[in-house]
């Protein structure tokens, strides 16, 4: 079946601190969103891509057509461009309605990831071919993970953190975009969504765990170190660093 991916630029890139939204931000001469593009041009898995951008941002609707015209796909890819949410869930939900009736997997993918490479995609295209409703790209994580809670130091009460518990390591993963779904099983998660509380959606920081929360399985393929998520400035040092090293 055909395939869309959403490619979600709509945030404000606080954390970055670069005063725009990150898919605007340069990469190695050209922008974040130009990079992702191409890399999603580049799958070839997409028949449809939708961009989700800032509410009245007319400087992201240009840089997406601009971006669409230079990404090489063919005439016969079809674009969409979407104001997106107050946060990344309705972002995707914003998207989602523009997604074509024909489509039946859907990618969802973050356009701070600009240098996601092929496999990844072609890894999570395959699982959703596989008979998988819900697919998302993961790593093992390097460090050791804790939960913690607040508390209060013995002799002081200074405000601190106190730990809960410690998962087991090889059990945990780091999660990456492109996420793949099943269209129907995406639109039912969000709708799922729109019923939560403001302090649950709030904790809401992808799309599977919202296809967790319908009791659909999610299937974990293997990521990426170079799909990393920039999301701070040594983030963005460190892929202006693989687009010119050894690395890439
Ligand atoms: N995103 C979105 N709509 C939002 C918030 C986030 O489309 N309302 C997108 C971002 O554009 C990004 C992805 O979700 O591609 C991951 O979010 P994040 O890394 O947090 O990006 P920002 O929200 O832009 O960054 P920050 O949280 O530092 O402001
Ligand atoms: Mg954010």
């Amino acid at each position: 079946g055909r395939c869309a991916v959403i490619i979600v630029a709509a945030g404000s890139g606080q954390r970055l601190g670069h005063g725009m939204p990150k898919a605007r931000v340069p990469l190695g001469g050209a922008t974040m969103l130009a990079h992702a593009v191409q890399g999603v041009v580049a799958a070839g898995v997409a028949a449809q891509i939708c961009i989700a951008v800032p509410a009245g941002d007319d400087a992201m609707v240009e840089l997406c057509h601009q971006v669409a015209a230079r990404s090489g796909a063919g005439p016969e890819m079809r674009w969409s461009v979407v104001d997106g949410g107050a946060d990344r869930a309705a972002s995707v939900r914003a998207a989602l309605e523009l997604v074509d009736a024909r489509v039946s997997t859907v990618l969802v993918h973050d356009a701070a990831r600009p240098l996601t490479p092929t496999g990844v995609f072609d890894r999570v295209v395959a699982a959703l071919r596989d008979g998988a409703k819900a697919v998302i790209p993961a790593l093992a994580v390097a460090d050791t993970i804790k939960t913690v809670v607040p508390a209060e130091l013995p002799a002081t009460g200074a405000g601190v953190e106190r730990v809960s518990g410690t998962p087991v390591r090889n059990r945990l993963r780091a999660v990456q975009t492109p996420q793949g779904f099943d269209v129907d099983t995406l639109r039912r998660a969000h709708a799922h969504a729109q019923t939560l509380d403001a302090d649950a959606a709030a904790q809401i920081t992808d799309d599977a765990m919202l296809v967790e929360a319908i009791g659909e399985d999610v299937y974990v393929v293997q990521g990426s170190t170079h799909s990393l998520k920039i999301t701070t400035p040594l983030d963005l040092l460190l892929a202006e660093a693989m687009l010119q090293g050894p690395l890439r």
